[in-house]
């Protein structure tokens, strides 16, 4: 078994060899760590699938370090694609374009179209650009489990599969990019994130809302990204989503008695909750839920906590995310009180 290797940001070089000789390496970024490989090197990528346990047909995410860098990746780069990527990059918003012969099949995983980013985090683009190559990175987790946000979390999934992590300290924005495709006629959001709705719309006009962000997919519906269909960001615990105002959700936790029942709450709630209560953020403060939520799923793991009711925002602006998020957590068990 290899042991993990976390390199400092003063050592990034041998990170970058490392993803030239087409080894894995964990990166920090501005939304979450990210497991990276040479984005070109179909062999270097297939080995990301084997180490996060992750379905085959489930493309990734390139990364760059320049908006130029995109040029050879796309075979097209309209208008409103240079317009959100002027406005919107580095950052963490992710555009899909059609792909470019360069982009191997493990990339795409049989697509026509290749997604593309470019972080803000300054670690991140200096990897890039030191490894002198596009890389490829899902967020560094084990399929199915929330992403990390910290180098604890990824020592946790990744411990003994992937030789290196670059320590970027917690990530600023803690839930994935948004993720957008302008390779079809009508713009459609097809992930929420930091970079909302409402600010792309501001851009480029109208967009669609893909109705996988916030519904269950119906048996054997196929969802344009294919990440939609999978079940994601789940701890250990059973969440369940409880909706309602403040003394009614407390109310009902306080009904449910236990020493692995928890609340996730937010903070304006604890002092309703008898029994065990982790707050996750301000209940109107979408942001710093957002930067919360995936390290508040591990920690509640921690705990020993087996089942969690847990508050979940307004879908509005950053709080979409949050929401898209936590009622997958919850595989989409929503109850009403
Ligand atoms: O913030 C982020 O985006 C992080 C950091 C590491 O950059 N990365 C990330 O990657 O979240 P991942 O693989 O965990 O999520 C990528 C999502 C998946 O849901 C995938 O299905 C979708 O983007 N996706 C990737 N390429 C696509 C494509 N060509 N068409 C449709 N969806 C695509
Ligand atoms: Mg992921």
């Amino acid at each position: 078994m290899i042991k993990i290797l976390v390199i400092k940001s003063d050592n990034l070089k041998k990170a970058a060899e490392m993803i030239s000789k087409g080894k894995l390496v964990v990166i920090p970024t501005e939304t979450v760590y990210g497991l990276a490989a040479n984005a070109l090197d179909g062999k270097a990528v297939s080995n990301i699938f084997k180490a996060k346990g992750r379905p085959q047909d489930n493309p990734l995410i390139v990364h760059i370090s320049e908006i130029s860098d995109i040029n050879k990746l796309v075979s097209d780069f309209p208008e409103k694609a240079r317009l959100l990527a002027d406005k919107f990059w580095p950052g963490p918003l992710t555009i899909i374009l059609p792909k470019s012969e360069i982009i191997p099949d493990e990339v795409s995983a049989g697509l026509a179209t290749v997604a593309i980013r470019m972080p803000s985090h300054s670690l991140a683009r200096e990897i890039i650009k030191l490894s002198g190559v596009p890389l490829a990175a899902p967020s560094a987790n084990r399929s199915g489990s929330p992403s990390p946000t910290c180098v604890k979390h990824v020592i946790e999934d990744m411990d003994g599969i992937v030789e290196a992590v670059i320590d970027g300290g917690d990530c600023e924005v803690g839930v994935e990019s948004t993720v957008i495709t302008l390779a079809q006629d009508k713009p459609r959001l097809l992930r929420p994130g930091y970079i909302t709705a409402e600010q792309i719309t501001e851009v480029i006009g109208d967009i669609e809302i893909d109705s996988a962000i916030c519904d269950k997919l119906k048996d054997g519906e196929k969802p344009i990204s294919p990440g939609m269909k999978y079940k994601h960001y789940a701890p250990k615990a059973n969440v369940v989503i409880v909706k309602g105002n403040k003394d009614k959700y407390a109310d009902f936790v306080n009904s449910k008695t236990g020493s692995k029942v928890y609340a996730l709450c937010y903070d304006e709630d604890i002092a309703l909750i008898n029994g065990n209560a982790l707050s996750y953020g301000s209940e109107n403060n979408f942001k710093e839920q957002a930067r919360k939520l995936f390290s508040s799923l591990r920690h509640l793991d921690e705990l020993g906590a087996k089942i969690v009711y847990a508050r979940a925002p307004k879908s509005e602006g950053v709080g979409l995310a949050v929401y898209n998020r936590i009622i997958r957590a919850a595989g989409f068990n929503i109850i009403e009180v």
